[in-house]
């Protein structure tokens, strides 16, 4: 049956999902059914995790062996250490953490995606082991050891740790914990798209999560934190800024951090990662990133209304990650390091129907060409 073909799939459900929804005329995302604005109040990464993952609030039991599944395998192998080492110090955070998560499968072979349990310390696996791989590039591409994880660190303190060798302040834990819960799902968006796409040929989940964040790197996608806070950068100071959003305008360039396939106000990521900014700078002094950025929303308002586009969740992220000293390149891999749990879940209930996806194409190429020999041509 021919079908109208829609550039980038805009509108086509690729999928049944009961993990997360947006409404992107009300500015509303849930996970499972909760409000994120409530999960960032009230609940935790890991347990926001296991949400995603089994579908609805862990009892504390649950949480309790979940969080210890989790502690326990943050270690990584010392080959996989060798492997990072061996990676160019100048090469690209996602890419080392996309060969290190490939590579993991190789440690963890166990191939057959119908063993539930097996599933189950997959994902353990690998959102224990992602921040770890993220630490260790971090610190051996600039010549420094790899830090081992601590068990007696939550999930955000112990990545900070990793990072840094200190334990960090509780504001800076409490902030990156809310940002992993922020970027932890986001329904049917490229990168999970393309871990759905590899899971349905059967192939193992570090493939599956490898693949996704390939996807991810991109600038239309996750990169966009990354190339927000150069554009910060480079407009430098508040009273800059509308010159700068005009120059955009007037050539007709988008302003990263800003708009969204599904949202058609602010993102609530966006809201609530202001709020983070706000609660962060009390305690640590304000950024002058932070000062920019709310100038560029308000220039970018006066052109960009009537095309609905806002700020997205990328907008405001990069600005908290810089005020902790994480460098730029680290941005998308931390938001890989959260969406691990989506991945996860939707990877989880693919299962349970999976189909090998197989679209078509509309071909407009031509027909019964000659084969013209090389000396003719
Ligand atoms: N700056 C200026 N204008 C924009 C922007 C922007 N960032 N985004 C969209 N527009 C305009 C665009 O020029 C177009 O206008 P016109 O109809 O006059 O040609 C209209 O809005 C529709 O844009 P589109 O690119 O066709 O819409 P889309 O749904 O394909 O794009 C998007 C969604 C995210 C790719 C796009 O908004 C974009 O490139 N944004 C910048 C990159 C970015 O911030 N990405 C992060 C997305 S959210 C987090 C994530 O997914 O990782």
């Amino acid at each position: 049956m021919p079908h109208d073909f829609m550039p980038g799939l805009a509108g086509v459900p690729a999928a049944r999902s009961a993990v997360s929804d947006v409404d992107g005329q009300a500015g509303v995302l849930e996970y499972r059914g909760i409000r994120i604005e409530a999960l960032c109040e009230h609940s935790s990464f890991l347990e926001t995790a296991w949400l995603l993952l089994f579908g609805r609030l862990p009892t504390q039991e649950q949480l309790t062996q979940f969080t210890k599944d989790v502690t326990c395998h943050r270690r990584i192998k010392y080959r996989i250490v060798d492997l990072i080492k061996c990676l160019p110090e100048h090469g690209h955070p996602m890419d080392a953490l996309q060969a290190g998560v490939a590579a993991l499968g190789m440690f963890y072979p166990g191939r057959n995606v119908t063993d539930v349990e097996n599933n189950y310390w997959s994902a353990v696996r690998l959102i224990a082991k992602l921040p770890t791989i993220v630490a260790a590039y971090a610190r051996l591409r600039k010549g420094d050891d790899y830090i081992p994880p601590r068990d007696e660190l939550n999930f955000s303190e112990n990545f900070l740790y990793m990072l840094t060798e200190t334990v960090p302040p509780k504001i800076w834990v409490e902030t990156f914990d809310v940002c992993l819960i922020l970027h932890a799902e986001h329904t049917m968006n490229a990168s999970t798209f393309t871990g759905l796409v590899t899971a349905s040929t059967l192939a193992d989940p570090y493939t599956v999560v490898a693949s996704s964040i390939g996807a991810l790197k991109g600038p239309l996608h996750g990169g966009a934190n990354e190339e927000v806070v150069e554009m910060l950068r480079e407009i430098g100071t508040p009273g800059r800024v509308r010159g700068y959003v005009e120059q955009k305008v007037q050539a007709k360039e988008k302003i990263m951090g800003f708009g969204h396939r599904v949202y058609k106000v602010k993102d609530p990521r966006a809201t609530i990662l202001q709020e983070v900014c706000g609660r962060l700078f009390k305690e640590t002094g304000t950024s002058p990133l932070y000062d920019v950025a709310v100038e560029v929303e308000r220039a970018a308002a006066e052109h960009f209304e009537a095309k609905k586009v806002y700020p997205n969740v990328d907008f405001y992220s990069g600005i908290v990650y810089d005020k902790m000293g994480i460098e730029l390149e680290f941005f998308t891999p931390i938001f890989a390091m959260a969406r691990a749990a989506g991945w996860l879940a939707h990877w989880f209930e693919q299962l349970k129907e999976n189909k090998l996806y197989r679209p078509e194409q509309i071909y407009d190429g031509e027909h019964n060409r000659p084969y013209v020999p090389i000396g003719e041509r």
